[in-house]
């Protein structure tokens, strides 16, 4: 039987660290206190002019693919999770595929907002398992900086740029226990870019836009049903969950996720204060980062769950 594991991260954040204040001496009628009390950001990261999603993706693999001991060469399969891709087309997968040397690869963009990543890794395992696959490099990209209002208080304080990946490969072991994904388009008006590309232009607002209540409350009811969910598929008890890797929107979000499911904080993996939230990248940032400084070890269960706009939620359950 093949199973997927995965066996290197990596992520990138661009620039320099903007704070709260930072935010305030651009002009933004905002305050620290506003933004750390409801949110718990402090600092977020912002692309320049001259990075795309592909740039910041590019660091962010070449490291996931150093931590697996592998060559881009080796790579079969690219998936890319983003909501800001580079152009309209080709896929941002295709252009990072260039960037990393790479000709063979099969490549292409998964668009779930905040839970890309989680639905690109689900792809990328049941590719693996199949074993039409062997190595697979999965990345969450964003340049979410590009399609906030920065005259909108309510939205443009809460999100930052950067990116994250791992390598999935082939495994006579688990690797990934279970996974799922879900969506219901009935919410597509509670968080969107409503506009489009068209006859040259832009047509629509093409600007993020959020219902930020109706989110908190959808968010905290779904991470909390699929961890259940995540756990009886792998026969597991909640009481075997190592870490928890969350999507990165609100500090508030994830303490009613924890105190619903009875984690303590302390297995909570957060990195919302000094990422903000970066959409697809913030999973596997996290995940990176918890990797890195040594909290998260070979064999912990680990689970990665995603939340964001169509709507779309899912995760998934894996032994590091
Ligand atoms: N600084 C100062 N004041 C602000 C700011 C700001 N940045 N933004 C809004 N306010 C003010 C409003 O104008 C309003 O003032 P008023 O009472 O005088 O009219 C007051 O704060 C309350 O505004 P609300 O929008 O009702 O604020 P709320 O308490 O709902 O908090 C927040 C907003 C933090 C966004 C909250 O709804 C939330 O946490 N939502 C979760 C959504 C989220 O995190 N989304 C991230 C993206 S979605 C995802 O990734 C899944």
């Amino acid at each position: 039987m093949i199973f997927s594991r995965i066996t290197g991260t990596g992520g990138h954040l661009p620039g320099a660290a903007v704070s709260n204040d930072d935010l305030v001496a651009r002009g933004i009628d905002t305050s620290d206190e506003w933004i750390a009390d409801r949110t718990g950001i402090r600092f977020r990261h912002f692309a320049s002019v001259q990075e795309n999603s592909s740039d910041l993706a590019l660091h962010a693999a070449r490291q996931a693919l150093a931590a697996a001991g592998r060559d881009a060469a080796e790579v079969d399969l690219v998936i890319v999770a983003t909501s800001t891709p580079d152009q309209v087309f080709p896929s941002t997968a295709c252009l990072l595929q260039h960037k990393l040397g790479n000709r063979t690869a099969a490549a292409f963009d998964v668009q779930a907002v905040c839970s890309g990543f989680v639905y690109a890794l689900t792809i990328a395992d049941k590719f693996v398992r199949s074993g039409s696959h062997r190595c697979a490099l999965v990345v969450g990209a964003e340049v979410f900086s590009r399609i906030l209002d920065w005259n909108d208080r309510g939205t443009c304080v809460l999100f930052g740029d950067g990116a994250g990946a791992v390598v999935l490969e082939a495994s006579a072991a688990p690797g990934i226990l279970s996974s799922a994904l879900h969506a219901d388009g009935h919410y597509h008006d509670i968080l969107s870019v409503p506009g489009q590309v068209c006859g040259g232009g832009v047509s629509g607002k093409p600007f993020l836009q959020m219902d930020g209540q109706a989110v908190f409350k959808f968010a905290v009811r779904v991470l909390g049903d699929t961890a259940v969910e995540l756990m009886a598929a792998a026969g597991l008890p909640l009481s075997a969950l190592d870490w928890l890797v969350p999507h990165q929107a609100n500090i508030r979000i994830l303490q009613s996720t924890a105190k619903r499911l009875e984690l303590p904080m302390e297995r909570v993996v957060t990195t919302v204060a000094e990422h903000g939230n970066t959409s697809a990248a913030s999973v596997p940032l996290a995940l990176d980062v918890a990797v890195r400084d040594g909290r998260i070890k070979p064999g912990n269960h680990v689970m990665l769950e995603g939340v964001g706009g169509g709507f779309t939620w899912g995760g998934v359950l894996l032994r590091f």
